[in-house]
Order: structure tokens, then C-alpha cells, then sequence
């Protein structure tokens, strides 16, 4: 993985075997029926996706002092929303995408009904698993409560109707910072915060994190635009030069602009990082310059 240091894709690659592991028990098994519902759910989740939510849950409870499989249902829940919101995404009356990490999109294998089904059943799967575990109930509901307000209410599902919409009039600035702080920083950064609410640092530390997660995941969009614009297909996995008539950070402020923003934005994020937990967050400050680096 790119420009990351032996110890932290080794890391990387042990908790993404953990999330594997527990994502095949926390699923629906596909003999079961209906059998075409979860062949499709597990078609999404299971088709090499980077398991960076998640890995960023694990990491931030582990930093934190908690065992990371502590957290282990609840970053499972996390990649169970974050698989759903992409399988909708790819849906043909949204983004219309016939590939996904490399492979046909769900509808394009199981046909729209199914992929519809198999998002809604994701994200009631994904709740169920939240509830797993042994956090005290009193953590669980903490982090359901920070789960469903990255999700609604101003979070990621208002992000994707701005994004539809940006299409109909010349989008601004400030519409592409509501897009992209919606439709996925919310999720990244609430996938940081469950880790922090396993927790139980203070109200000073969980702002450093919080702050840390709004720019990683703000960063990590603007870098997915750039990739849109300037990436390889082979490696991103996606039909890419979609985006020039969206609210896309390359119209609206050009590479070398949104290149600068980013950088600023994990720096600082770095920096808040180091303000909670000093030189402990390595692994963490490590993921953020992936996020900027990735090639896909
Ligand atoms: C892609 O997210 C969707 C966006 C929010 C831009 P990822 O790049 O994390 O997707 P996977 O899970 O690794 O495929
Ligand atoms: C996806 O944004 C955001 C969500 C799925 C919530 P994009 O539409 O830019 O993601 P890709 O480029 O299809 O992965
Ligand atoms: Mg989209
Ligand atoms: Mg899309
Ligand atoms: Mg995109």
C-alpha cells in the first residue's frame, strides 16, 4: 500500500483480516434463503474494498487503550452501511455505474430490485450488528446515536441529494464543501468517533478526533474527485471522468488548488491528532497520507 511504513500495512493488514473474519460471521449465510438477497449482499461487501472505515474505528479504540476487538461489531456495522450507501450510489437513477472495485456493480449482477433490497437489507443488518458485543448499552446507544447522525439529518443521505442535484445550476464552492463533508466525510469521521465513544477520554480529547475525522474525511473526497479526474481506471476500479459536470473539488478549484486544500487538511488534522495523543497516533497519521496518496 502506498508510501505506508512496514509496521503500519502489516497493522493495516491484520485488522482488515479481523473486519473480514467478522464481517462472514455478522452476514447472513448465503444458503439461507432468499438466496439471491444474500449472495447479493455478500457480493457487495465481500469485493476488495480497502476497509478503511472500519480500520479507522479499530485503530482509534486501540490508540485509545481499549483491545480493538472490542469494537469489532460496531466497525462492522460501519462497512455494512458504508457497502450499502455504494451499492445505491451505483444504482442506474443515481450515479449509473456498471463497475465497483473492479467487478459489474450489484444490479448489474442481481438486477436493480435485488441491489435496492440488498441496500436495505445492509443497513438493517448493519443496526443489528451494532447491537453486538460486549460495550455496555450505554456506549452502544452513544455510538448508534453518532452512527444515525452521520447518516440523517443533515449527514450523508442529504450529502447524495445535494450531489444529484449540483447538475442543475453551476455549483459553488460552498456547495461542494456541504457535498463533500456530507455524502462522505460524515461517515469517516463517525467511523473515528465510534472508536473514540468505546472510550472513555474527555469532551477535550473526543473534539481533537472529531476534528481529526471532519478533515480526513473531507480530504478523502476531494482526493476520490481527483482520482475521477486524473486516475487510472485499472487501478481505481471505477469508471472515472464522470464528474466534470458535478460539484467535483477539480471544476471548482482547479488540481493544484484542491491538491493544496487536501494537503492542508490532513496537516491539520495531523496536528489535532498529536494535540490528543501525541506521537501515539503513528498508525493513524499514516492512514491520513494514504488517504491523500491512494491510487485508489
Ligand atoms: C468510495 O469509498 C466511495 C466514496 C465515498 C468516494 P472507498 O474508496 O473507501 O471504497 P472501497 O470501500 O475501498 O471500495
Ligand atoms: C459516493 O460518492 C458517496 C456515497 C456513496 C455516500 P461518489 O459517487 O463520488 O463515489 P464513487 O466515485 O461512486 O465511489
Ligand atoms: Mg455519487
Ligand atoms: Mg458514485
Ligand atoms: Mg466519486
Amino acid at each position: 500500500m502506498i508510501g505506508l511504513s512496514k509496521e503500519t500495512k502489516e497493522k493495516w493488514e491484520k485488522f482488515v483480516e479481523l473486519i473480514n473474519t467478522a464481517l462472514d460471521v455478522f452476514l447472513p449465510c448465503e444458503k439461507e434463503e432468499p438466496q439471491e438477497l444474500y449472495k447479493a449482499m455478500r457480493y457487495a461487501v465481500f469485493s476488495g474494498g480497502k476497509r478503511l472505515r472500519p480500520t479507522l474505528t479499530l485503530a482509534t479504540a486501540e490508540i485509545l487503550g481499549l483491545d480493538p476487538k472490542i469494537v469489532l461489531p460496531q466497525a462492522c456495522a460501519i462497512e455494512m452501511i458504508h457497502t450499502f450507501t455504494l451499492v445505491h450510489d451505483d444504482l442506474p437513477d443515481i450515479d449509473n455505474d456498471d463497475f465497483r472495485r473492479g467487478r459489474p456493480t450489484v444490479h448489474k449482477v442481481f438486477g436493480n430490485d435485488i441491489a435496492i433490497l440488498a441496500g436495505d437489507a445492509l443497513f438493517a443488518c448493519a443496526f443489528k450488528t451494532a447491537l453486538r458485543g460486549s460495550l455496555s448499552d450505554e456506549k452502544k446507544i452513544k455510538i448508534l446515536k453518532e452512527i444515525t447522525n452521520a447518516l440523517c439529518y443533515k449527514g450523508v443521505i442529504e450529502g447524495q441529494v445535494a450531489d444529484i442535484r449540483s447538475t442543475r445550476k453551476k455549483p459553488t464552492l460552498e456547495d461542494m464543501l456541504f457535498i463533500h463533508t456530507h455524502k462522505t466525510g460524515k461517515l469517516i469521521e463517525a467511523s473515528v468517533m465510534v472508536g473514540v465513544l468505546a472510550s472513555d477520554v474527555d469532551g477535550e480529547v473526543q473534539g481533537y478526533f472529531r476534528k481529526f475525522g471532519k478533515n480526513i474525511g473531507l480530504a478523502f473526497q476531494i482526493k476520490d474527485d481527483l482520482l475521477d479526474a486524473y486516475g487510472e481506471e485499472e487501478k481505481v476500479g471505477k469508471k472515472l471522468r464522470k464528474d466534470f459536470n458535478k460539484a467535483s473539488a477539480v471544476v471548482i478549484l482547479g488540481k493544484e488548488k484542491a491538491e493544496e486544500m487536501m494537503f492542508k487538511l490532513v496537516e491539520e488534522a495531523k496536528e489535532n491528532l498529536r494535540k490528543a495523543v501525541g506521537d501515539r497516533g503513528k498508525f493513524l497519521e499514516e492512514m491520513a497520507d494514504f488517504i491523500i496518496n491512494r491510487e485508489s
